[in-house]
Order: C-alpha cells, then structure tokens, then sequence
C-alpha cells in the first residue's frame, strides 16, 4: 500500500530582540528608507548570548511535537537544516535528539543554505514513504547574526535568527507532501560564501583579522540566480505534482528580497497576494525562513485544510528547492498556556534526567573499566 507524508505539526521559535532598521542605521551606513525599498526588510530578530541555534531549534520542535500531539519517543529521524550549527560537530540534530528525550531517533544536520529546509522535507518524506521511518522532525534554523559583519552594510541590514519546524508522519491516506526536487549547482559556490572555519581555511588569527570568519556575498549575482530558479523551480514542482499553477492555493518562498519575490510572481503571472510575505519583519533567516513563513501563514489562515502550497527556496551552494504540500492538518487546539507549559514539563523533564543519566554513566563505565585495567597489570 502506497505511504504518504504528512505535515501534522509546525512550530516556530525566534528571539526576543528586534533590531530595526533605525537601529542599524545608527552604527552602520545605511537607512531604513534604502533597506525597506531595496529589500522589503523593516526589523529582524537577533540572538540573545544565551541563545542560539540549537536553543531555537528545540523550542520550534517541543511545539511541532505538541501541535501534532505526538511523544518525542516516537520521532524516528530529526533533521536539522542550518548554516550555523552549534558547533561543527557534533550536530544540532543530535543535541535536539536529546533535549527532546527522542530516543529512538537518528539525528544528523544537513547544510544547503537557504533551501536547507526543502532539502531535509524532501530526504524526510522519501524515508516516510519508503517505510524505513514513520515520524519525522524537519528543522530549519539559524543565528546568522553570530557569521554577519554588523560592520557590512551590503550584508548585516539582510539577515535575521530563529528556527521553525515542522512534524511528518507516515500515513495511507493521500495528500502530504505531493512532489518535491532539490538541485544545486556549485559553480558559483563563491557568490555566498563563510570562507574560515572549515578545513580549506581553519580559523587563526590572520583569518580573523580578514574578516573570513563573516558571511561574504556577491549580492548582484544571488539576485539574478534567485530570480531565474524561482520560477523554473515552481513551474517543475507543479508538473511533477501533476498540477497546473492555478491548482496551487499559496506559495511560500524565500524571504530574502521582497523584490525577488515581486519578481516570481511576476514570472509565473501571480498576483502578490498568492504570495506569503513576512520579509518585513524577520528578514532573511536562511533555512528557518520558509518554516517559520509556513507557521505564520498557518496561523494567518492563509493556508487551511486541503490547500495545496509551494515552498520554493534558493541558497549557498549554490542550491534551489521546491516542494508541493496538500495541507491536511487539522487546526492545532490552542492549549491554555499555563497547561502547555506544564505539559512541556512533564514531557522533557525526564529527557534531562535521562541525558543527565547517561552522561554519569558513562564516567562511571570509564572508572570502572580503569580500574578493572589497573588491576588486570
Ligand atoms: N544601505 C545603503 N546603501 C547600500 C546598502 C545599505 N545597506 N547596501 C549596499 N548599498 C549600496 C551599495 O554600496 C551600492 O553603492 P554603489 O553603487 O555606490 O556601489 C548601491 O547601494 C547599490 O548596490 P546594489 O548591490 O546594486 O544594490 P541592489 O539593489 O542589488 O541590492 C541586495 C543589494 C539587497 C543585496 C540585493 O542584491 C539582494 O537582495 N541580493 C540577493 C541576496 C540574497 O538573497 N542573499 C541570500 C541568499 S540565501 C542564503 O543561502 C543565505
């Protein structure tokens, strides 16, 4: 019998902190009537020191997990999309696995810019429907501000932090997640690049003092590359989901220039209002842009029950994705706050105890087996 991948829970998480155009106006050159108009940005949301990428993540996915009303023991793979990992290694994904108590889970990230999210929804719904996995946590999540030159006005007005995440579960009903295609073309790798950090240049000191350690872009050419693989993606994702453009309710792409949105629309002969817009006020979060642009066209009611959606992506890479989605949620029951609070506790409360656990265990098993060895000489 034919599997299908369902979206059945979405969350979203970003930092308190707005940082607005004026505000960035007044330590770098630049004004907010130049990044309104040449990019649609008005504010973003930037990280607090205590948090950070995996911090978002967690909480994006505590609320998928509670909107699809699914236990973390249940999750079998968790994926997290991200350019700013924790740390380069060990991955994000596995320190989500264990906040979250999700024990029967692999975990690993998956890095492809901006389409990161579409990637991982992709590789997720093929597990799903080849029957090797059953639930599945796609995460897109970044704190970009922590790799942003806030000296460089041609970068630093663009990008913003958060996470958004979306829970998949196997199911033999159709619907789900319809078609998707992921594409790259590492040719123009260079045009976004984190130059240090990896192991063609590892972080020193004469790295730092050029400015490698910060995002570095050819913004003229993203444009022209974004502009192009928006619509060619949309237009093969359609097809390949047996769809004509007006069978599709929603599209939600992108948010990192209103202006390559206005130009999708105007390539596929779209009014804006089949668009899903939140540029203004989070800027272009990377791969946690098109999961938190699908939470809030959620909540919007821009997009409801047996609504087909496109998300459609570009990114470093150079990568482009696209996804079709028949929305077949039902509306997430607001819970009282104080109840989900109490629930998240109950729920992830053990999840610590547990890593807690496992971590005296493990220094535990090292003494003995000293010990043992020590006697054994
Ligand atoms: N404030 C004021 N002036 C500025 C600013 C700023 N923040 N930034 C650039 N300028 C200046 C430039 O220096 C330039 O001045 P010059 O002509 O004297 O040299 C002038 O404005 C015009 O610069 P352009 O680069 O032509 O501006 P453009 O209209 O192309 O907009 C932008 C620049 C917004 C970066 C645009 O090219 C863009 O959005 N590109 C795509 C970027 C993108 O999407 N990146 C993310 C990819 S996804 C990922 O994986 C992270």
């Amino acid at each position: 019998m034919a599997r299908y991948a369902h979206i059945v829970g979405w969350g979203m998480a970003v930092p308190q902190r707005v940082v607005t155009n004026h505000e960035l106006a007044q330590f770098v050159e630049t004004s907010d009537e130049w990044i309104v108009t040449r990019t649609g940005i008005r504010e973003r949301r930037v990280a607090s020191p205590q948090e950070s990428t995996a911090t978002l993540s967690i909480a994006a996915a505590e609320e998928a997990l509670a909107v699809a009303g699914i236990p973390p023991r249940d999750v079998d793979l968790i994926l997290v999309a991200t350019v700013t990992p924790e740390y380069l290694f060990p991955s994000t994904a596995c320190l989500v696995q264990d906040a979250l108590g999700a024990t029967k889970a692999g975990a690993f990230d998956l890095l492809a810019g901006c389409s990161g999210f579409i990637y991982g929804l992709h590789l997720a719904a093929a597990a799903i429907r080849a029957g090797t996995h059953q639930v599945a946590l796609v995460i897109g999540a970044e704190t970009l501000s922590r790799i942003v030159n806030w000296q460089d006005r041609n970068t630093c007005v663009l990008f913003g932090d958060g996470a958004g995440a979306v829970v998949l579960q196997g199911s033999d009903t159709p619907g789900g997640v319809l078609a998707s295609m992921i594409r790259a073309d590492g040719s123009g790798g260079e045009l976004l690049i984190l130059p240090a950090g990896g192991s063609r240049l590892p972080i020193s000191e004469a790295a730092v003092r050029d400015g490698c350690h910060f995002i570095r872009m050819n913004g003229r050419e993203v444009f022209r590359f974004a502009t192009r693989v928006m619509e060619k993606a949309t237009r093969e994702v359609i097809a390949q989901a047996g769809l004509r453009l007006e069978d599709v309710d929603l599209i939600i792409p992108h948010q990192a220039n209103i202006r390559i949105i206005e130009a999708a629309a105007k390539a596929l002969g779209l009014p804006m209002d089949r668009f899903f817009v939140n540029i203004d006020r989070y800027g272009n979060t990377s791969a946690a842009s098109i999961p938190i642009a699908l939470c809030e066209a959620v909540q919007q009611r821009r997009l409801n029950p047996g609504d087909r959606a496109v998300m459609v992506a570009f990114g470093a890479g150079l990568t482009w994705a696209a996804a079709v989605v028949e929305w077949g949620a039902p509306r997430a029951r607001p819970r009282p706050l104080w109840l989900e609070r109490l629930a998240r506790i109950t729920l992830y409360l053990p999840a610590q105890l547990h890593s807690r656990l496992m971590r005296l265990w493990r220094r535990l098993d090292a003494w003995f087996s000293r010990i043992l060895r020590q006697e054994g000489e």
